[in-house]
């Protein structure tokens, strides 16, 4: 559904998510890039994020851009100057990649957020202490409820199911530390942040 969804918006969808940019230069700021550093765009759609992120990247620093519909990466392609962006065309869930990043985006996912699977896969690419992001709709709370006509309309157009809805961030939150969910647009839209745990120091033995 998500796949056939994004198949024919593909044409039009930097258009439609204009009023949202703001949201990404926020989203990119709170993943507090450095430069040279590694950064998983995670359902990148046209790579409408590659330029703000490389911008804090610099030139040594590198994304590895996954996207499961070939029209929208298509679009992502056409945004891909040199060998800063590599692209990888799969469900996230099924995708392979090789090494490891410093940083992970998931702008406007839920589908993704809310398929545990596919957040093993990213996690399992990320450093210790990694840094993720994650934006998107959300129910506003019960008194706003003119403003979930909004959410429940643009949901219905961008995602496969309204499951999740009330926290879609929930998945991650308990696989991060340190999680913090800022709600905006009067709690329609999310930007949550957290860092991946670092194991546990293996016990140095004391000698009898
Ligand atoms: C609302 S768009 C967001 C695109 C992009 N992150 C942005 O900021 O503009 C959601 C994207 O996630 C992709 N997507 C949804 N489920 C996916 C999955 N399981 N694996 C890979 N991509 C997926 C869709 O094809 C679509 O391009």
């Amino acid at each position: 559904m998500a796949l056939e969804q994004y198949r024919a918006r593909a044409r039009l969808y930097d258009h439609e998510l204009l009023p949202f940019e703001p949201l990404r230069r926020e989203a990119i700021a709170r993943l507090r890039l450095q430069a040279g550093e590694v950064v998983l765009d995670v359902g990148c759609g046209t790579g409408l994020s590659f330029a703000p992120l490389l911008e804090r990247l610099g030139p040594q620093g590198r994304i590895v851009a996954i996207e499961q519909c070939p029209e929208m990466m298509a679009r992502a392609r056409e945004r891909v100057l040199g060998d800063a962006v590599t692209l990888v065309q799969a469900p996230v869930e099924e995708a392979h990649w090789p090494g490891q990043a410093d940083a992970a985006l998931f702008h406007f996912t839920h589908d993704i957020l809310r398929r545990p699977t596919a957040l093993d896969n990213v996690l399992r690419h990320l450093k210790p202490g990694a840094r993720v992001v994650a934006t998107g709709l959300q129910w506003a709370p019960p008194w706003a409820w003119p403003v979930n006509l909004f959410v429940l309309g643009a949901a219905t157009y961008s995602v496969s199911s309204l499951d999740g809805l009330a926290q879609p961030w929930s998945e991650l939150a308990a696989r991060l530390q340190g999680f913090e969910v800022h709600p905006t647009w009067m709690g329609s839209v999310f930007v949550a942040s957290g860092v991946l745990p670092t194991p546990a120091e293996p016990q140095r033995r004391l000698r009898p």
